[in-house]
């Protein structure tokens, strides 16, 4: 087999850029290790950057979204003392596009069905040979059968557990991470939302989240001790626990309902340089992970595959400049946006070990965002997407 762009993952970064690519006449195959089911199967987080909805009408998949997404225009946060709210229409002009990152992966494969693009799923024993020549390959096994794809770039679009970041020597690799002493209970439920925007409470018995998807579907989290199980959460617990953490009238206004969905996700800030090793590019969550607190995972990725996307577009007529700078444009815009995951987690949650001196910090970075227009400033163009 041969192709221009082997693409290793079938998630948003991967479809995104081999839907993007093939508009641009370039060839390329994705290796997906899980069924197209499981793929649509995960529930992740369901806010888009102003660069993501761009991203996806050039990439000819922006109608459903338009359609069924909902712009939001400000958020809430919330501490012992009450709710207020962040505008940022008011504070920088743009707004969020809150739109399940489910719903977005689904558009993406039916406009990669629709121009036919090549999609291999349960592919397993994916390895990347000669990335730092200029014939690069890939082998794996589909059906029983060993293949060879032959290519010109490799994107390693397959996520934190992949094979794509491990291909880089770790004599070149330069990994950093903070792992926090916390995860996230999440549960899905077909239930009104409580609130008509997103509420991020900070209360002393932890962290809370009130989301969405829709004005039928609600994605709602707390924080828990890394030791707690799933299992040891019945919804009607859940359900208690996040009205003790969200502001009075929000909790009042909770719709409770059964969980469709129920999960612990833990939190790490992690990044590995550089994003690219001869003809292997890193994207997406195989080169960086955030907390889910800033909404910024997806987001990430999208602006990687941007970078890509044009690097090889360029490339193609031999200017070779944003395959040169892919990783350090995209790192540029990973650590921004790092920084500002790690800002919201710090502010929001309680930790084990933290001081009264802590707390008050963050009482005060809550205050500030509550009374200082250019805290609130700073915030929402960190929230709706600091440009690339
Ligand atoms: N071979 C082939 N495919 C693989 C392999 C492998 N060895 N390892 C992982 N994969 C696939 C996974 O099955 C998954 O479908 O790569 C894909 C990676 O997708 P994601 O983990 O979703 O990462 P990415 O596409 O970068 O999207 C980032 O997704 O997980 C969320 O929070 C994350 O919102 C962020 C977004
Ligand atoms: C979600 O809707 O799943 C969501 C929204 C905002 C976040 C994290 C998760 O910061």
């Amino acid at each position: 087999m041969k192709t221009q762009v082997a693409i290793i993952g079938g998630g948003p970064s991967g479809l995104l850029l081999s839907q993007l690519l093939n508009r641009a006449g370039i060839a390329t195959v994705v290796l997906e290790r899980q069924t197209r089911a499981h793929v649509l199967s995960r529930i992740r987080a369901g806010v888009l950057e102003q660069g993501t909805v761009r991203m996806l009408h050039e990439a000819g998949c922006g109608a459903r979204m338009e359609k069924e997404g909902h712009p939001h225009h400000g958020c809430y946060l919330s501490t012992a003392e009450g709710r207020f709210r962040v505008d940022f229409t008011e504070a920088c002009g743009r707004e969020v596009m809150v739109y399940g990152q489910t719903e977005m992966t689904r558009d993406l494969y039916e406009a990669q069905d629709a121009i036919g693009a090549t999609i291999l799923h349960e592919v397993s024993d994916v390895v990347l040979h000669d990335v730092e020549t200029g014939n690069p390959h890939v082998t794996f096994t589909k059906d029983g059968q060993s293949h060879r794809l032959d290519c010109d770039w490799i994107a390693g679009c397959d996520g934190f557990h992949g094979v794509s970041r491990k291909t880089i020597p770790e004599t070149v690799r330069k990994e950093f991470e903070r792992v926090y002493p916390f995860g996230w209970l999440g549960i899905l439920s077909r239930t009104k939302p409580a609130a008509d925007e997103l509420v991020y409470a900070n209360h002393p018995r932890g962290f809370a989240l009130a989301s969405m998807r829709n004005d039928a579907l609600s994605r709602y989290y707390i924080q828990v001790p890394l030791t707690d199980k799933v299992e040891d959460w019945s919804d009607a617990a859940f359900w208690d626990e996040l009205r003790a953490r969200l502001p009075a009238d929000v909790a009042a206004a909770l719709e409770t309902g059964t969980s469709i969905e129920k999960s612990i996700a833990p939190l790490r800030s992690f990044v590995s340089e550089p994003m690219r090793w001869g003809r292997l590019f890193l994207v997406g969550d195989a080169a960086h992970i955030v907390p889910p607190t800033g909404a910024k995972g997806l987001n990430l990725a999208v602006s990687d595959v941007h970078y890509l996307y044009e690097a090889l577009v360029a490339a193609q007529s031999g200017d070779m400049s944003g395959v040169e700078h892919y990783s350090d444009r995209a790192l540029k815009r990973v650590w921004a946006a790092m920084r500002f995951s790690w800002w919201m987690t710090s502010i929001l949650h309680r930790f084990p070990d933290q001081s009264t001196f802590d707390q008050r910090i963050q009482e005060t970075e809550l205050h500030m965002l509550r009374d200082v227009p250019s805290a609130q400033e700073t915030m929402a163009r960190n929230y709706v997407g600091l440009p690339f």
